[in-house]
């Protein structure tokens, strides 16, 4: 709950757990084990936001934060208000736009393989460096012939055109292997057969739509990316994720440490973000974690363990929210000794042992102060939520989505001009050209032939013995009246 420039996560007998806006940057972590009530405190922490005009960002894994929606309700967290002593608690639907890579729960989110880069597309293709740099070079072939890249079928039209027209190409830009131009072909077709044709193509979604305030009530926008669908494509996931932060850092500017965040991102199992990716990608994760703070972008995490995320991102994360773990083996038993060691201590109990005795919406969370140290870890009850908790009705959602600011916009994909209607134009015109030179050729040869026939005719014509005799008779006839026409002049002169 948003109050004063504090975000007031918990509470117990004596202390307010808050995290002050000016410090929302610092980035934080949500763990805990299954059911102990890690979305719950993304959903207190994303509204707290939004209440104080800080849009946000979330990644809805189950469709459990659609709620977000619609005001909550005393049935169901009235208790825990009471018990909290909570006296300025009101129960509110919070602004939501709901976004969805497949466009069944949310506007389409797309972006296009230009504007998602050679590299990180290297990366969802796990491409070898050789790889990554013929793919470069179809990007930079692309670019300089004026052919756009939207979606997938561009790039494998381009590679097609470029296998075709190789030589001249490997001439122009160095050599273009053409076995590594038929890996990147099957690689980018299983692409394709893995996300359909979503995720990729036009309209592009804006950037700036995810940084927007309600125009009615001033709260920070909240967009909720429906990712039921997309964690099936953990690698599309990633990619997203990082194409959002990139563009980001690349728009922002340099704010330093800002009073409040201009956007935050609540990244739901965020394991996904760093398991099964290639080191590439989790390097590319940490050195973002790093820089996106200072333009104004806080992040949170959430997963089971602290352990899931990488120590270089984990010692960026400044508020951690520990919510129970269980340590039924060997393994749990580290992962809950590697948790307390990322907490302060509190002289008051033993850090590993509160973590398993923990209930279910509570939770040992340590923030930083005002001077930017962490305090000491407190045991809290964390704050119910101001909205409803758990999905919508599909027809509530559906009024939703027909509500929002960004109905239409990117609703019906277009069909721009790109690099597969240019190729295939090149490659119509080639083989007019082609069908004109053939058609040409081939008249000539028709003429040619017809003079030759004519000409033969006319040889077997003079050759037949009728023809000549005919000819003999016509000649003598002639002959026989100019003789006469001649004899009756000369008769007519002499007379
Ligand atoms: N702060 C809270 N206020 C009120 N109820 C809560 C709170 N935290 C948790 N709960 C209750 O506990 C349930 C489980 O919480 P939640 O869904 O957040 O768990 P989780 O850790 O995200 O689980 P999973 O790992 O399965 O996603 C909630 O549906 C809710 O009933
Ligand atoms: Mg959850």
């Amino acid at each position: 709950m948003y109050s004063q420039g504090q975000i007031l996560v918990g509470k117990n007998e004596s202390v307010s757990a808050n995290i002050p806006l000016s410090l929302a940057c610092r980035h934080g972590l949500i763990t805990g084990a299954t059911g102990t009530g890690k979305t719950v405190t993304l959903k207190v922490l994303a509204e707290s936001f939004a209440a104080a005009g800080v849009p946000a960002f979330v990644v809805d894994v189950k469709g459990d934060l659609a709620g977000t929606v619609n005001p909550g309700s005393s049935d169901s967290v009235g208790s825990r208000v009471a018990s909290l002593g909570l006296t300025d608690f009101v129960y509110t639907g919070f602004p939501v736009v709901f976004a969805d890579p497949y466009g069944q729960h949310g506007h389409p989110v797309r972006t296009t393989v230009q504007s998602l880069g050679y590299r990180l597309l290297a990366k969802m293709l796990d491409l070898s460096e050789a790889q990554t740099s013929v793919l470069s070079l179809v990007y930079k072939i692309a670019a300089n012939e004026h052919k756009k890249l939207n979606d997938l079928g561009d790039l494998e039209s381009m590679l097609v055109f470029i296998s075709q027209h190789r030589a001249d190409y490997t001439a122009q830009y160095g050599n273009l292997a053409p076995q590594t131009l038929t890996t990147l072909q099957r690689q980018v077709l299983a692409l394709h057969d893995e996300l359909g044709d979503h995720f990729f193509g036009t309209p592009e979604f804006r950037i700036s739509d995810l940084r927007a305030l309600d125009a009615d009530t001033g709260f920070g926008r909240l967009t909720i990316l429906d990712a039921q669908k997309l964690f099936l494509s953990p690698t599309a996931y990633v990619a997203l994720v990082l194409w959002f932060l990139n563009s980001l850092y690349d728009q922002l500017p340099e704010v330093g440490e800002p009073a409040k965040p201009k956007l935050v991102f609540f990244f739901d199992e965020a394991h996904l973000l760093f398991t099964h990716m290639p080191k590439t990608v989790i390097d590319h994760v940490i050195k973002i974690v790093k820089l996106i703070r200072s333009k104004g972008v806080g992040l949170y995490f959430i997963s089971q363990s602290p352990a899931d995320i990488p120590p270089a991102v984990l010692n960026q994360l400044g508020h951690k929210i520990q919510h129970a773990l269980r340590a039924y083996t060997p393994a749990e038993q580290k992962a809950i000794a590697a948790a307390a060691a990322g907490l302060r201590p509190n002289p008051a109990f033993n850090t590993q042992q509160a973590i398993q005795d923990l209930a279910t919406g509570e939770a040992l969370v340590s923030f930083l102060d005002e001077r930017g140290q962490p305090n000491i870890a407190q045991k809290v009850t964390i704050l119910p939520p101001q909205s409803q908790m758990g999905p919508i009705s599909d027809q509530r959602r559906a009024q939703i989505i027909a509500a929002s600011p960004l109905f239409g916009l990117y609703e019906t994909a277009t069909n721009e001009t790109s690099a597969q209607e240019l190729n295939q134009a090149a490659l119509d015109q080639l083989q007019e050209q082609k069908l004109a030179a053939a058609q040409a050729k081939q008249a000539t040869a028709d003429q040619k032939a017809r003079a030759q026939a004519e000409r033969a005719a006319q040889k077997a014509r003079q050759a037949n013995p009728v023809y000549k005799l005919g000819r003999k008779v016509v000649t003598k006839a002639v002959d026989k009246a100019i003789n006469k026409t001649l004899n009756s002049l000369m008769k007519n002169l002499f007379k």
